[in-house]
């Protein structure tokens, strides 16, 4: 049997394959960011579909953190009912589901806060709004608001959370110095930059206790002039872990990076894929914890090499599961022909636009065939 079908456990979590539903947003909440049925049946079909772990779509902590319309909330314990369906209808499938716990800061849409965004630094140029330069009380409420939401998540029956620091959302502008140019104890240095996620980290421990399950997801780099680089995310991580993180999934790139962002086109070859692996393979040799790793994953065999290099403990996809939600169980039944996914990241209008998320040309196809069948 394949390592990918190991059984492994994550800070006593127990998951039974290798595979990671990376985080996606669904674009398919309430406007209160409340779960819905749409929702809870797309978490009860990955579940059906046999991947190890699911991470849902991030999730905001507090309103001013909204990144998108009907974007999943966690900001509220009126949100716990919703939740709490996801779980139970994830565990009645024998599945795993992290909440993914996240703040937009700049990348927040003014319309839906109300607000100008927050941020680390009050810069001009990358994002049209005006931005409102974070205050000690703003870190400190922010700080208060992944811990609460992590108790959220806790109560609602996840098995864990994941803390969105990647993809230049709110914590990843502060590890950026292309985002974050604060001279207080926030600022310069990567131990300055990392503080806030380091007191994210502290205060949720101190809500949920150090036997939850606590990852993160975290740039590598950001491919931006100026921004994070290898070292220094690896510095972080090397904190946060002693600061009693269980695993870091590794990704890259953010909004302003061009064609070297999170989720890259043009995934055709084995060669593409995987497109963070040099970094994670460098994650892993630095820092003695679990690597998650995420970015053009395609092909089983590509997976496969990744675990037993030593490259990473688990593979993290989001687009493949997007098409295919089935795609672990026809792996595990032997068809390993590799994911149909085309990574045209055409699935990112829908979830954006709030309007649930789906793969475009999949669509394309069965309505071409429907009309085919149904002239
Ligand atoms: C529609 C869509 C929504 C996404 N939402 C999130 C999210 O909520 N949180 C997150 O960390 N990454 C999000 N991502 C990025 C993915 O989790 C992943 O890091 C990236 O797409 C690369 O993996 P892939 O090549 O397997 O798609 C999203 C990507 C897509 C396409």
């Amino acid at each position: 049997m394949s390592k990918l079908f190991d059984v492994t456990k994550l800070n006593g979590m127990t998951l039974k394959n290798r595979f990671v539903r990376s985080a996606t947003a669904e674009g398919m909440a309430t406007v209160d960011g409340e779960a819905t049925p749409r929702l809870i049946n797309l978490m009860t079909a990955l579940a059906e579909g046999g991947v190890g772990l699911i991470i849902t779509g991030h999730a905001y902590v507090a309103k001013r953190g909204q990144a998108t319309p009907a974007q999943l909330g966690i900001y509220d314990d009126k949100l716990i009912p919703g939740l709490r369906a996801m779980t139970d209808a994830v565990h009645a499938r024998e599945g795993k589901i992290v909440a993914q716990l996240a703040h937009s800061g700049m990348l927040a849409i003014p319309k839906l806060i109300n607000k100008p965004p927050l941020a680390p630094s009050a810069m001009e140029g990358l994002i049209e709004a005006p931005l409102q330069e974070m205050i000690l009380e703003d870190i400190q409420a922010t700080v208060e608001a992944f811990g609460k939401a992590a108790g959220r998540a806790c109560e609602a029956g996840f098995d864990g959370v994941q803390i969105h620091a990647a993809h230049s959302y709110l914590l990843s502008q502060f590890l950026s110095p292309a985002f974050n140019h604060r001279i207080d104890a926030y600022g310069g240095p990567i131990e300055n930059r990392a503080r806030i996620i380091l007191e994210v980290v502290e205060t949720i421990r101190s809500r949920v206790g150090k036997d939850y399950p606590l990852l993160i997801k975290m740039n590598c780099r950001d491919f931006l002039e100026g921004g994070l680089e290898l070292e220094d995310s690896m510095q972080a991580g090397a904190m946060l872990k002693q600061a009693g993180l269980d695993a870091i999934e590794v990704s890259g790139g953010t909004f302003a990076s061009g064609d070297l962002m999170p989720s890259r086109t043009g995934i055709v070859t084995e060669g593409n894929e995987a497109y963070f692996q040099d970094e994670a393979r460098a994650f892993k040799q630095r820092i003695d914890i679990p690597i998650i790793l995420v970015g053009g994953i395609r092909s089983f065999l590509v997976a496969e090499r990744l675990v037993n290099d030593h490259m990473a403990d688990y593979i993290s996809m989001c687009r493949p599961f997007i098409r295919e939600p089935g795609l672990i169980n026809r792996w595990l039944s032997g068809d390993r022909e590799k994911a149909t996914c085309l990574s045209d990241s055409k699935c990112f209008r829908p979830a954006l636009a709030g309007k649930g998320v789906y793969c475009v040309e999949e669509k394309r196809l069965r309505d071409k065939k429907g009309g085919r069948h149904f002239p």
